[in-house]
């Protein structure tokens, strides 16, 4: 990439400029879909100069599926419960307008708070007014979680996401800038994300500035389709994120004396092999009654059976994390 045409990008983005683009693209004589690719191509590598500063050690995982369902907030918000008693400080980010992972934390959707995920996002996007705020401002405590703070949602995330997927370029990388911030703080062992159940462009942007993503897959056959679809997904995401890994799937609701169980997990086993993870997350109405109370299940049941379990996924994780062993998306 020239120095002059490297220059002329910059500024249709510092201007958040599409005509610029325009133009760029017809000096140049490429199509604007590749000056796109050029602009992103170009932030990317900006924000990996910044990510090699960064010496400390602070792992993003990404919890994803596009079925719904899969029991992805469950599994993120007890994920987060574990390791902060085991004195990890964690960092949630909901990623979900549905807001059920900040029910979880204190945070029910009816409390409309200025800082949540949206406004973040259109402050990095320079869609607002307002002066930009530091990314402390957007992050809360959990009352009754000393190590675990987060950054909430609700409804209105629905539209913030609507602005970020119309701009490209800003909107494909503003993720992995807030990712960059959350990791200059110093101040987290994990960064945990809840996703919506679907595999549009934001969640293509919070692939793009993961480091692990964890797929919970119910032992139907449809929900092998849903975990399928996000592996090709974060496939499509290694381009922009080359270091992206699939941490491995995770069968949940395992009721194992039921038919669809006994015909799926075999073909769940096959697909994708040592990429599954041995534990079983069972079926079990304590989910139920944690949602119901706005709880993490490890926090309300710690001894059952649900909570020992979740503690063995943890163990297998951080195992699968120190041993580099990933399914490359
Ligand atoms: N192990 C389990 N046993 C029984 N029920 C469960 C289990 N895990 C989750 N559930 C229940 O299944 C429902 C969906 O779970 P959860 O909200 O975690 O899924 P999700 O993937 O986040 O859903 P969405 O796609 O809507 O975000 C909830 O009612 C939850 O209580
Ligand atoms: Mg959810």
């Amino acid at each position: 990439m020239g120095l002059r045409y490297r220059k002329q990008l910059t500024t249709a983005i510092s201007e958040d400029s599409s005509e610029k683009l325009d133009e760029l693209a017809e000096e140049e004589g490429k199509p604007k879909g590749r000056v796109l690719d050029d602009a992103i191509k170009y932030l990317y590598n900006s924000s990996k100069k910044e990510d090699a500063k960064m010496e400390h050690n602070c792992k993003v995982i990404t919890i994803a599926t596009n079925k719904g369902g899969a029991g992805k907030t469950t599994s993120a918000a007890a994920i987060a419960d574990i390791l902060s008693r085991r004195e990890k400080r964690v960092l949630l980010i909901d990623g979900d307008p549905q807001g059920n992972l900040s029910k979880r934390f204190g945070y029910p959707p009816n409390m409309l708070p200025e800082n949540y995920l949206g406004a973040l996002i259109l402050d990095r996007m320079k869609k607002t007014d307002a002066a930009p705020h530091e990314i402390s401002y957007y992050i809360n405590q959990c009352p009754g979680f000393p190590h675990i703070d987060i950054i909430v949602s609700d409804l209105r995330l629905d539209g913030d996401y609507s602005v970020m997927n119309a701009e490209n370029v800003r909107g494909t990388i503003v993720f992995r800038k807030i990712i960059n911030e959350v990791r200059t703080m110093d101040q987290y062992d994990y960064v945990i994300i809840d996703t919506r159940p679907s595999l549009a462009n934001e969640v293509g942007a919070i692939f793009v500035a993961s480091d692990y993503i964890m797929i919970p897959v119910e032992p139907t056959e449809d929900a092998i389709f849903g975990a399928d679809a996000t592996i090709q997904f974060a496939g499509a995401c290694r381009d922009m994120n080359p270091k992206l890994s699939v941490l491995g799937i995770f069968m949940t609701k395992v009721y194992d004396r039921n038919k669809s169980f006994r015909e799926a997990a075999p073909v769940i086993r096959e697909s994708w092999e040592e990429d599954v993870f041995k534990t079983l997350i069972p079926r079990s109405q304590d989910a139920d009654n944690a949602g119901n109370e706005g709880k993490p299940v490890t926090a309300m049941f710690s001894n059952k059976k649900l909570s020992k379990r979740y503690e063995q996924l943890v163990d297998e994780a951080i195992e699968r994390i120190e041993k580099g062993v990933t399914l490359d998306a």
